[in-house]
């Protein structure tokens, strides 16, 4: 990796500038060590979406030349070349590309898998090749802005009729219930309570005023407990409205401008009897389906939908409502979503919910907006 003084911008020309070692620091660090990978590697869900994905569709990888995006551990490399790729890039930026190779050795794959430690914005490789496989989502799909890498590769080195693994994506949201509501209301409610007991007693005790930071301080608590979404593995029975696709994205042509900002109006109607609106639930559906000239013999379907049985490491995204609304069966929503890039990290992202509700009977309550952090 460069220094911390090295820059490249994203893949669409320059839309956003990164630092490349705050960027390592922040973000690669973690996916370094194995305790993570293994994290990943353990989620049932995903590992067989993968695996079934890949060899019950061997006809794309007999003969064919790929290229495995962000390879970590090389799982996804080595099951390529099991299929029957005849060559494999497998691109890691941290130092699991060490691990990775030791992997491939180990499986008596290392005359088809080339691990090459370096970020693939730098990576040069010797052809293009017929299939881009990845696993590049993030929580709510977009967090960590990886698919920029991902796009990044797919224009320098996809042959034009190449195939992307997975090859499209989408993003739902749909209104919950959730004791989660009352419970970080409460802790909110603690923090500033314990906040004035902490200012009175720097007064009495050591004679300086701290009300002063009051107004910051509650901010602070506001963020971090009503306005951070919450990561979640909820009971379909908390879903308590229909779910909507927000975003889709086709993998073979997305850009990076098309994923800067996801702006959705959807509409959802109350399935629950007398209940509560305790705020909204975000999560991502994935689609193996080859290409239209070269399609999956088997499409492959990975969710992160709320589950009994199939969750994943993922979760779902939650966005608390202060305070829940009571609604009822019939009444219809239609809510405003946008989310784009953090200023600050542009892994991260800022949310902005409105959401207007009109009861069975016709009756509008009160329009919310509130704004969330996906941190
Ligand atoms: C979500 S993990 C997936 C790991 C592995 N492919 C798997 O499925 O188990 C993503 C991996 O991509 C790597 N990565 C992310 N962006 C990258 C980039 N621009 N260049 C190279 N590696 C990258 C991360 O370090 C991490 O190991």
């Amino acid at each position: 990796m460069g220094s911390s003084g090295d820059r490249f911008s994203a893949a669409n020309g320059g839309a956003v500038v990164v630092d490349k070692g705050v960027d390592f620091a922040n973000y690669f660090c973690t996916y370094a060590f194995l305790y993570h990978q293994k994290e990943m590697l353990s989620d049932r869900v995903r590992m067989d979406a993968y695996y079934n994905s890949i060899f019950s569709n061997k006809h794309h990888f007999v003969g064919k030349t790929v290229l495995d995006v962000g390879t970590g551990s090389g799982i996804l490399a080595i099951w390529s070349a099991q299929a029957g790729a005849k060559k494999v890039y497998a691109v890691e930026a941290t130092k699991m590309a060490e691990h990775a190779r030791e992997l491939v050795k180990a499986n008596n794959v290392q005359d088809v898998v080339e691990v090459i430690e370096g970020s693939m914005e730098d990576v040069t490789l010797p052809e293009k090749v017929d299939i881009i496989i990845s696993e590049w989502m993030g929580y709510f799909l977009l967090r960590e802005s990886m698919f920029d890498s991902v796009i990044c590769a797919r224009e320098r080195w996809l042959k034009p009729n190449g195939i992307m693994y997975p090859s499209h994506a989408r993003m739902w949201m749909a209104p919950i219930r959730t004791g989660l509501t009352n419970q970080k209301k409460c802790d909110y409610d603690g923090a500033m309570e314990d906040w004035h007991y902490f200012v009175d007693d720097t007064k009495n005790y050591y004679g300086v005023d701290m009300s002063v930071l009051t107004k910051p301080f509650d901010q602070e608590q506001r963020k971090y407990y009503l306005q951070t979404s919450l990561w979640n593995n909820l009971h379909p029975d908390q879903v308590i409205g229909t779910p909507a696709v927000i975003k889709e994205i086709d993998c073979l042509t997305a850009t990076v401008n098309d994923l800067l900002q996801v702006r959705a109006t959807f509409s959802s109607s109350i399935t629950a009897e007398d209940t509560r609106l305790c705020g909204f639930a975000g999560w991502f559906d994935v689609h193996f389906r080859g290409r239209k000239e070269n399609l999956a013999q088997e499409e492959i379907e990975l969710t992160t939908a709320p589950s009994v049985d199939n969750g994943t490491h993922w979760g779902q995204q939650v966005f608390l409502l202060h305070p829940s609304v009571r609604v009822n069966k019939g009444d219809d929503m239609i809510v405003n979503f946008s989310m784009s890039r953090s200023k600050e990290n542009h892994r991260l992202m800022d949310v902005e919910l409105g959401c207007e509700i009109r009861q069975s009977s016709g009756r509008l309550l009160q329009p919310i907006k509130c704004n969330f952090y996906i941190e």
